[in-house]
């Protein structure tokens, strides 16, 4: 029997009661599928910043590489100023585990409610490949002459060779695997970002002729933003850089019922990958038992499949498929879904 060692980081607000519900089915789920597993619980998050004044060491970095997989809740305190917490646990996490991919699906599940009118669960089935360790989350950049009338505030959008190519090759790969509509578009805008785009677009098309059996697509990413509404079942995978892929997935997220149901994988495929709900701490939801765990929960199932565990991701989606078949979640908004945090994860784990 396989056994996984999973580093838990419940973090701030709602990301604790998120993730007990994510894990309660995850033993459901190992005990049905038979693979076990061991959690060891991490702090890190904004109380703990808030009493030792760190976010995330280099050692803790080290301790963490010894895990197959990483479970996050949220990240985010309204008592800590903006952007630390953010760079100096989830950023940094991505960074220096390297965790180069940041997989976003997008599916509507039945009896979701989806603000896209006549659009069904057949219509909204996509995943995004963010790139998530280049572009302008790099941290390069600066100010000239700061705080005077003449300031200059820059930051660049870094885009190696190295890095676009191993992302556009799992995009591909992922394509091929995924097997639906077998379409790969590359969301960018080649018509003003001529050189990080045109590196983007180039790599592109030289992998191409390595998957002749996935078809190829190219989208500017405001177009992008309009076809996701319009006409999302035009998409597949697709594949682009770290803010064009944080900003779209936001988009996603809403179109598939929001964040109480949008998941996300932090991947390196050789190394330790992290899996979150995408939605934020949520901190006025915190302790009410109100927050929707779905996303939480759907994180789980992305983890499994990733640590290989795939007829197990797989009847987990089922479950899930099932408890909103089952009509007895009214909505995925916190505090309108008919139900507690803790029935919603009970109802899941009756279905595995
Ligand atoms: C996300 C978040 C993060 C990002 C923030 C919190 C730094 O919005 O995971 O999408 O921008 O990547
Ligand atoms: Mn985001």
């Amino acid at each position: 029997m396989k056994k996984f060692k999973i580093a838990v980081i419940p973090g701030d607000g709602t990301g604790p009661e998120v993730v007990r519900e994510g894990l309660k089915v995850l033993q459901v789920t190992s005990k049905k599928y038979n693979f076990s597993y061991e959690t060891t619980f991490f702090p890190f998050g904004g109380d703990h910043y808030k009493k030792t004044g760190e976010t995330l060491s280099v050692a803790n970095v080290e301790e963490l590489k010894k895990y197959d997989a990483i479970y996050l809740g949220a990240i985010g305190h309204p008592e800590v100023k903006p952007g630390i917490l953010e760079q100096g646990i989830l950023l940094k996490l991505r960074f220096s585990l390297d965790q180069y991919i940041n997989l976003r699906p997008v599916k509507l599940y039945p009896n979701v409610d989806t603000p896209l009118k006549d659009k069904k669960p057949e219509d909204i089935d996509f995943v995004v490949v963010r790139e998530n360790t280049e572009g302008l989350y790099a941290g390069v950049g600066g100010f000239l002459r700061k705080g005077t009338a003449d300031e200059v505030a820059t930051q660049e959008s870094i885009n190696t060779r190295k890095g676009v190519e191993r992302c556009l090759r799992y995009a591909f790969k992922y394509t091929q695997k995924r097997n639906k509509r077998k379409k790969l578009t590359l969301c960018g805008k080649t018509n003003v970002l001529t050189y990080a785009f045109d590196l983007w677009e180039r790599t592109f098309n030289e992998i191409a002729v390595d998957y002749p059996d996935v078809k190829t697509d190219y989208a500017h990413v405001d177009a992008t933003t309009m076809w996701m509404v319009k006409n999302p079942e035009w998409f597949d995978v697709i594949v682009t850089d770290n803010l064009f892929g944080d900003i779209i997935t936001d988009l996603g997220a809403m179109i598939q019922g929001g964040m109480g149901i949008a998941a996300g994988g932090n991947v390196n495929p050789s190394g330790v990958s992290m899996f979150e709900p995408i939605g934020g701490s949520a901190p006025k939801y915190t302790n009410l038992n109100i927050i929707n765990p779905l996303a939480a929960i759907c994180a789980v199932q992305m983890m499994l499949d990733v640590l290989g565990e795939v007829d197990a991701a797989q009847g987990l989606e089922k479950a899930v498929i099932s408890s909103l078949q089952s009509g007895k979640i009214k909505s995925m908004s916190a505090g309108k879904m008919g139900l507690s945090t803790q029935e919603v994860g009970d109802l899941v784990a009756s279905l595995i």
